[in-house]
């Protein structure tokens, strides 16, 4: 039976809210943990053990524990088990014990994975990156453009084009997007390829894209354009260059363009800006033909929100906070897309959802 307080509340919908509230304050946990099972490496030695791994023999392999502390360490293991990243399986020993091993999802965050997302970990769980989160209040009252401005004191931008850290850091974590992502574009959309003989990635990063592109179509002629402190000691190799420069002002002439998680980093003026430099660049080289081509997400409609998986849907919302807060961009529906698109003078686009929470939309003069 629903109990009603002294105040006529139903004593059941009270806790039910706060228990919705409590999970919400404490979301971060979930981010923070996952970060220091990282830090420790305990992932790793789990593999190494190549069998389920008893919580004794985990507190065994983590010789840098305090040893006043290893007895903590299955509360850890707990909550990550309770998210999903690893499973418990019987030891089939005397003490029928459970011992740890690792999900997929764990998989994809070891750091010997070639498409490991460890990186990416790292740099948005730095405090550099984190902390502006507490500016977000702040800064919607303020003149300021991001909340990392208000925190730093500068744009996400000018602070990775000085600090190396952070240069590194973000570069990385690009870097090991861009491997998964390589694996899906070539072999699933080899086709989008087909008859291009130049292509510039712009803000392409230090490139693991574009090389992967640039090996797999030899005659394709490959230039990443980005910041100079990101492209700066940089080697050109065969089919593949390397050139330093500002992509608001210029690009350089191509069949085709790639904007990988360029254009989400953006407001719509900015976006405009760089499109038509990227319809300069195409029409320089080929009167009639060429494309953009953009990765990046689709934002679901918001009557659509509802009926999607859970978590893709937080996640795509997730990452449009996530640039509201580092940088002046947002995560677009297709009719924002569109707009955009005919604003800089293109007369069609094509999306294909082949990456995930991502697409890519090719763009057409
Ligand atoms: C979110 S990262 C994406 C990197 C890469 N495309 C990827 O997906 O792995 C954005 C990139 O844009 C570059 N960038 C920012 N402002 C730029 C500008 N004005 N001209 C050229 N590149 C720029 C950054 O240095 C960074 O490498």
């Amino acid at each position: 039976m629903d109990m009603v307080n002294a105040n006529g509340e139903h004593v059941n919908e009270l806790l039910q809210a706060q228990a919705h509230i409590l999970n919400h304050i404490l979301n971060f946990i979930n981010s923070m943990s996952l970060k220091c099972a990282i830090h420790l490496g305990i992932p790793y030695i789990i593999q190494n053990h190549g069998k389920p791994m008893a919580i004794t023999d985990l507190d065994a392999a983590l010789p840098m524990l305090n040893p006043t502390k290893a007895c903590n360490i299955y509360r850890l293991m707990r909550i990550l088990a309770h998210s999903g990243f690893f499973a418990q399986q019987n030891l089939y020993n005397d003490a029928q014990e459970d011992g740890y091993v690792l999900t997929n999802a764990f998989h994809l965050l070891l750091k010997d994975n070639p498409l490991s997302v460890t990186p990416f970990l790292k740099a948005m769980l730095d405090p550099i990156l984190t902390e502006p989160w507490h500016c977000l209040g702040t800064w919607f009252k303020n003149n300021d453009h991001t909340p990392f401005d208000t925190t730093h004191g500068k744009t996400f931008w000018d602070y990775a084009g000085h600090d190396q850290k952070l240069n590194s850091l973000f570069n990385e974590g690009m870097a090991s997007d861009s491997r998964l992502v390589n694996s899906i574009l070539i072999d699933k959309c080899k086709k989008v390829f087909e008859g291009l003989n130049s292509l510039v990635d712009v803000g392409g990063g230090t490139g693991t894209l574009s090389k992967a592109i640039a090996d797999a179509f030899p005659h394709l002629e490959c230039i990443v354009l980005d910041l100079p402190h990101v492209v700066a000691n940089l080697q050109d190799s065969g089919n593949l260059k390397y050139v330093a420069g500002d992509m608001f002002k210029e690009i350089p002439a191509s069949d085709a363009i790639l904007l990988k998680w360029i254009l989400h980093d953006w407001n719509d003026d900015e976006c405009l800006k760089i499109l038509k430099r990227c319809k300069e660049a195409i029409s320089r080289q080929n009167k009639k033909g060429g494309k953009v081509m953009i990765i990046d997400m689709v934002l679901m409609k918001n009557e659509k929100m509802n009926g999607e998986a859970f978590n893709s849907t937080e996640t795509q919302l997730f990452f449009d906070m996530l640039m509201m807060v580092l940088v002046t961009g947002k995560e677009r529906q297709e009719e924002e897309w569109a707009k955009l698109f005919f604003a800089a003078g293109f007369s069609n686009y094509k999306i294909t959802p082949i990456l995930g929470l991502r697409s890519l939309i090719q763009v057409f003069p």
